[in-house]
C-alpha cells in the first residue's frame, strides 16, 4: 500500500514528485525514494519519511524532467534503505516503483537466479524489475512490450511505473488491483496512486483499469493497451472535483483534528440533496435504481474492514431495526476465504473510505461473481470499489488524510441511516410519523455535532487523567456497542494503549476480571431503551473501583452521579446517537495521543489504505 508518483514534462520532476509523495504519505512511510532521468538514471532512496529523503538528497544532482517516486509500506523485506523503492534491474538500465504484492515472486526469483541474476533487496518488487530486464534483453523488446510480457507471468497486485535509461523519454505504468491515476496536463503527464498529488497541476485524469498498461511519452502522448495487448482507443477522461484547500491542515495541528472538526459539514454534505424533512423524503440514487431488488432482498451482507466494519455493525442495527431485512456484517478478509453462502437475492454492501482496501475489493468481486447485487458505500470518488459495484453512494466526506478514520466513519453511518430509512419507507416497515420524526431529527444532526464539539476542553482534561494507563475498556449496548468498538480502535491505533470494546453486558462474562482502580472504562451510556441496564453495568464497574468515563445524554443525572467523569451530548433519537457519541471518543484518543507524543496522523506500522492482503 505504498504511494507512487510519476512525472514527465517541461518542469523539473523532483519538486513535483516530492510534493506528491508528501500527499501520499498517508499510504505508507517506511521509506521514500525517487529516480530521475537526466541522460542517466539517478536513484535516491532512504528509510523513513519523505522529509528524510529530502534531507538525504540535499546537495545532490536532482535535475531531470522525468522521474518517479515512492513512499513505502513494507510487505516483503524490512523497512531499510536497500528495500526502499525505486528498485533497479541488474544491468542498471531499468528502474521501477511498485505498490502491491507479487505473490509468485519466489519461484520467479529462483528461476532468475539460475539465469545469473543477483538480487540486493528482500523485496518482491526487485524480482519484477529483473523479470522485465530478462524478457527485454532476451528478445530486445521495447520497454512496454517487456513490461506486458512480464506482467502476464506474475500473480498478485500491482501498480507500477517503470523507466528505461535507453528510452529516456518514456514512462510505462500498469495496474492490477492497486490504484493508479494518470493526470493529463498541458504538455506534461502525472501518475499517482490517487488524485491528491495531481489536482494542483491538472483536473483532467484517467483512472487506469485493471490489467491496463499506459505508455506515456511527450511526442506520442498517453497510449493504453491491456495486458492481452488490446488497444484502448479512447480512455475516459474525468474532471476532478477535488480542491487543494481540502488537502491542507487549515490551521489545525493535525489532519485528524481538522477532520474531527469537519464532521458537522461532512455529515451535511452527505445528506445534501438526499433528504428533505420539510417535504418528508429521502432519496438515494443507488437505491432508487435497484429499488425492487433491494426492497425484496432476503438478506443484506455487509463487508468491510476496521472502522468501516464498525459502521457496518451500526448499519446492521439500523437496517434490521427500521427496514426489517436480516443483515450480516462480515470482516471482508474472513468472508472472502470461508466459502460463504451467497444467493442471487442477496445484496452485498461494501463499506470503504478509500475504496481500495484489497480484502473488501476481493470480497465484493467474489459476491459479484456469485450473482449478488453489489453496492458500495465509499468516500474516494473513482476508486476501485466505486467502479466495480452495480450501484452505490458516495459519502462525500472529502479527502480523509489522518490515518485514523473519523469523518469517514460518521459519513458512512449517516449514509447507512439514510439507506435504512429509504428502504423502511419503501417497505412500509416504520410508521409515517416515526419516519418523519427521524427525518426531522436527522436534519438537526450537523448542528448537534457542533454542540458536541464544545466538549473538547472537558475531553482534554479527562485525557490528562488517563493518558498513562496501559489499558482501557470501552462499553456500550445496542447502537452504542459498535461505537465502543470504534472508540477502542481509535485509542489503540494512535496512542498505542491497549483497548478493548465490549457489549456492556458481556463485561461480566470475562473482562470484568480486568477491572481495578487503575482501569479506565469508557461507557457510552446514551441509551433510551435498556437505560437501567447500562446503569447497572456502570455500577458493576464502580463496585470494582474502575475509573468510569461516561458519555451521557445532556441532563442525565443518574449515571453522572456514579461516573468519575461525564461528557454530555445533546439528546437525539436513539438510532442517530452514534453520529454524536463517537465524537468525544475521537477527541479522547486524539488528545491522549498528542499527550503521549505520538504521531497522530501517521501512527506506527499503519497505513491509510490497505491495498495488500
Ligand atoms: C481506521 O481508523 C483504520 N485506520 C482502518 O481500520 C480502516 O478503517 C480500514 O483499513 C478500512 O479502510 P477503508 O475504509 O478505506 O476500506
Ligand atoms: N511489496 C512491495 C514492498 O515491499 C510494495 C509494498 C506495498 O505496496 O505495500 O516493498
Amino acid at each position: 500500500m505504498c504511494g507512487i508518483v510519476g512525472y514527465i514534462g517541461k518542469q523539473e520532476a523532483y519538486p513535483i514528485i516530492v510534493k506528491g509523495l508528501k500527499r501520499l504519505e498517508y499510504r505508507g512511510y517506511d521509506s521514500a525514494g525517487v529516480a530521475l532521468m537526466n541522460g542517466t538514471l539517478n536513484v535516491y532512496k532512504k528509510k523513513g519519511k519523505v522529509a528524510d529523503l529530502e534531507h538525504y538528497t540535499d546537495g545532490a544532482n536532482l535535475s531531470g524532467k522525468m522521474g518517479i517516486g515512492h513512499t513505502r509500506w513494507a510487505t516483503h523485506g524490512e523497512p531499510n534503505d536497500v528495500n526502499a523503492h525505486p528498485h533497479r534491474s541488474g544491468n542498471g538500465r531499468l528502474t521501477i516503483i511498485h505498490n502491491g504484492i507479487i505473490e509468485n515472486y519466489a519461484p520467479i526469483k529462483a528461476a532468475l537466479q539460475k539465469e545469473g541474476h543477483v538480487f540486493v533487496s528482500d523485496t518482491d518488487t526487485e524480482v519484477l524489475v529483473h523479470l522485465i530486464e530478462e524478457i527485454q534483453s532476451k528478445d530486445d523488446l521495447a520497454l512496454e512490450e517487456a513490461v506486458r510480457v512480464a506482467l502476464s507471468k506474475v500473480v498478485g497486485a500491482y501498480a507500477i511505473v517503470v523507466m528505461d535509461a535507453q528510452e529516456p523519454n518514456k514512462m510505462v505504468a500498469a495496474r492490477k488491483a492497486s490504484p493508479l491515476v494518470v493526470g493529463i496536463g498541458d504538455g506534461e503527464y502525472f501518475l499517482a496512486s490517487d488524485a491528491t498529488p495531481i489536482v494542483e497541476h491538472t483536473k483532467q485524469v484517467v483512472y487506469l483499469n485493471d490489467e491496463e498498461i499506459a505508455v506515456i511519452s511527450l511526442d506520442k502522448g498517453l497510449k493504453i493497451r491491456t495486458i492481452s495487448n488490446e488497444e484502448i482507443s479512447s480512455p475516459t477522461i474525468h474532471e476532478l472535483e477535488l480542491k487543494i484547500e481540502q488537502l491542507e491542515k487549515g490551521g489545525y495541528d493535525y489532519f485528524m483534528l481538522k477532520e474531527i472538526y469537519e464532521q458537522s459539514g461532512t455529515i451535511a454534505d452527505c445528506m445534501r440533496g438526499r433528504l428533505n424533512a420539510e417535504e418528508g423524503w429521502i432519496k438515494l440514487g443507488g437505491i432508487d435504481e435497484y429499488k425492487n431488488r433491494i426492497t425484496k432482498a432476503e438478506r443484506i451482507l455487509i463487508v468491510a474492514c476496521g472502522t468501516s466494519w464498525h459502521s457496518g455493525l451500526i448499519g446492521e442495527y439500523l437496517i434490521e431495526d427500521l427496514a426489517r431485512i436480516p443483515v450480516e456484517v462480515e470482516y471482508a478478509s474472513e468472508f472472502r476465504y470461508r466459502n460463504p453462502v451467497i444467493n442471487e437475492n442477496d445484496i452485498v454492501i461494501a463499506i470503504s473510505q478509500s475504496g481500495e482496501t484489497a480484502d473488501t475489493l476481493a470480497a465484493l468481486e467474489m459476491a459479484k461473481s456469485r450473482g449478488a447485487l453489489i453496492y458500495g458505500i465509499v468516500n474516494v470518488v473513482g476508486s476501485s470499489i466505486a467502479r466495480i459495484t452495480h450501484a452505490g453512494s458516495y459519502i462525500h466526506a472529502g479527502p480523509e488524510i489522518g490515518v485514523a478514520s473519523t469523518k469517514a466513519f460518521t459519513g458512512q453511518v449517516a449514509l447507512l441511516t439514510m439507506m435504512a430509512l429509504a428502504i423502511a419507507k419503501e417497505k412500509g416497515t416504520i410508521s409515517e410519523s416515526y419516519f418523519q420524526q427521524l427525518l426531522n431529527e436527522f436534519e438537526q444532526i450537523p448542528a448537534k455535532v457542533n454542540e458536541v464539539l464544545k466538549c473538547d476542553p472537558q475531553v482534554k482534561y479527562i485525557s490528562k487523567e488517563i493518558k498513562d494507563s496501559p489499558n482501557a475498556l470501552y462499553l456500550g449496548r445496542g447502537y452504542s456497542f459498535p461505537v465502543a468498538l470504534e472508540g477502542a480502535l481509535k485509542l489503540k491505533e494512535i496512542s498505542y494503549i491497549h483497548a478493548e470494546g465490549y457489549p456492556a453486558a458481556e463485561m461480566k462474562h470475562g473482562p470484568i476480571a480486568l477491572i481495578d482502580e487503575n482501569m479506565p472504562v469508557v461507557v457510552i451510556a446514551t441509551n433510551k431503551s435498556a437505560y437501567e441496564k447500562i446503569v447497572s453495568n456502570v455500577q458493576e464497574v464502580k463496585a470494582r473501583k474502575g475509573i468510569v468515563i461516561a458519555v451521557v445524554t445532556e441532563g442525565d443525572k443518574v449515571i453522572s452521579d456514579i461516573a468519575d467523569y461525564t461528557i454530555e451530548i445533546p439528546d437525539t433519537e436513539e438510532p442517530l446517537t452514534p453520529l454524536l457519541s463517537v465524537i468525544p471518543l475521537q477527541l479522547l484518543s486524539y488528545h491522549i495521543a498528542v499527550m503521549r507524543e505520538c504521531n497522530v496522523d501517521q501512527p506506527r506500522n499503519l497505513a491509510k489504505s490497505v491495498t495488500v492482503e
